[in-house]
């Protein structure tokens, strides 16, 4: 498969031009990587343009993952997220409200997109919440909660992988989205490897019709690299106008490092990396198996590529950096490993060395007894509006003027609009919030 933005990009570095133009380091390198970090010189065109190079990459990226399109991003899922909220609230049919039918476990920047865009969230709740992470939505409900709206809403969101490594059952809410004229919205920002799996896993071969990866969280790029993918089965309004919504909320300044990155995994995605991927799956349920021998408790029948023990997080994580590994995320119910080609079988083998024997005391995960919320305004009037800062002991009764998500993992708690109630404040509490923003009081 070719490379022409990371051939450019190296031909550039190669060539000794004396760079009378940005970025300010001239190519001279300090941290080792700048003079492959070049702006749209001659030749390179603009990310959300003209750019001969990168429309050739993108399309062979397309042809990796089976889209109608398939947009870069260097500013991560979180650009993306706000360009498919923008895209499905402006091209909604006519009389459909700006409605967007949500599994509440939404990352933060799809809050923010709601308050840019305008849109309003109809949220779906989990029959029972064990995480903030997770909110399994089965399609029956999502057909039930549909069917009782007045009338269809602009899309239904959902995010799959959620950050323990659950998967949303995506053929059956695509169905049930798809029966409705309704288009289904996926933030598989922890899912751009699913793709290469066998069976595959991506939400886009399995319904859905518009959906985020980072590339950087899963494959091998660069921070900040992200894919926004669009369905085939899209109307041709969707094509025409998704440049245009990325190129509305992102930097003029995209950064070509990442760009180049996001071109040369497409050469390595072409060739070993699924295999590879294949493999590390094989190992990671290996490991699996041999930890739940060790009377660990594991989270099945999620992500092939992630491993999400049960159990406080504070102090898994505690046990396994002693051993020398790093997890991604650890909370109070649950620590999350994430592990890719990249990783030697010795990494593995460490993990499953630094844990041993399970001899933490049992303990049932807190379940999170929070109530849908009252709404009182509209997310967007919320950000917008006056605001102050109060502890959380003078939270009770207040309006959330803020987004409260400590990151990762990015989940709102509450969102701007709602009224605080004793189950959020408790929540905040929880999760280490000692203060939150609120409206002023008039
Ligand atoms: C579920 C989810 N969606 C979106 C994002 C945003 O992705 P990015 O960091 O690539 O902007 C994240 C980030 O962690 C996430 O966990």
């Amino acid at each position: 498969m070719t490379t022409p933005v990371w051939d450019f990009v190296r031909r550039y570095a190669g060539a000794d031009a004396a760079r009378l133009h940005m970025p300010g380091h001239k190519g001279v390198p300090l941290l080792g990587c700048e003079p492959l970090d070049i702006t749209e010189v001659q030749g390179a065109g603009e990310l959300y343009g003209d750019s001969a190079l990168l429309t050739e990459s993108r399309q062979n990226a397309a042809a990796l993952f089976g889209s109608g399109a398939t947009l870069y991003s260097t500013e991560g899922s979180s650009l993306c997220v706000r360009a498919m909220a923008y895209l499905a609230l402006t091209l909604r049919p006519n009389g459909t409200p700006p409605v967007i039918l949500a599994a509440r476990n939404v990352h933060r920047s799809f809050v923010s997109a709601l308050a840019l865009c305008g849109g309003e969230a109809v949220w779906l709740w989990p029959e029972t919440r064990r995480s903030l992470c997770a909110c399994e939505i089965p399609p029956a409900a999502l057909e039930k909660a549909l069917d009782a709206l007045p009338a269809p809403p602009a899309a239904v969101y959902v995010t799959s992988p959620d950050y323990l490594g659950g998967l949303a059952d995506i053929p059956g809410l695509s169905a049930a989205c798809h029966a409705r004229g309704v288009p289904l919205l996926a933030d598989n920002a922890h899912g751009a490897a699913l793709r290469f799996l066998d069976p595959c896993l991506h939400p886009l071969a399995l319904g859905a019709d518009l959906c985020c990866d980072s590339a950087h969280k899963t494959l091998p790029v660069l921070t900040g690299g992200a894919y926004l993918h669009l369905s085939a089965r899209l109307p041709a309004a969707f094509f025409s106008a998704a440049e245009g919504a990325m190129a509305l909320f992102a930097s003029t300044s995209p950064s070509w490092l990442t760009l180049a990155s996001l071109d040369r995994c497409n050469a390595l995605l072409a060739d070993t990396w699924p295999r590879e991927l294949r493999r590390t799956a094989k190992a990671l349920e290996k490991l699996r198996q041999r930890l739940a021998r060790a009377g660990w408790t594991l989270r099945r029948g999620g992500d092939p590529l992630r491993l999400t023990l049960a159990g406080d997080g504070a102090v898994i994580a505690a046990r396994l950096r002693e051993g020398g590994v790093e997890p991604e995320y650890a909370d109070r119910d649950f620590c999350v490993l994430m592990a890719s080609p990249g990783n030697p079988q010795s990494h593995l083998d460490r993990v499953a060395d630094a844990l041993g024997e399970n001899d933490l005391p049992p303990r049932r995960p807190v379940p999170l007894c929070m109530n849908p919320p009252e709404r009182v305004c509209s997310v967007r009037e919320a950000v917008f509006a006056p605001r102050e800062t109060v502890p959380l002991e003078k939270a009770l009764g207040r309006v959330c003027a803020g987004i409260p998500a400590a990151c990762p993992p990015a989940v709102p708690v509450c969102v701007p609009g709602e009224r605080l109630d004793r189950d959020a404040l408790a929540l905040l509490r929880a999760l280490g919030h000692r203060s939150v923003e609120v409206l002023t009081e008039r």
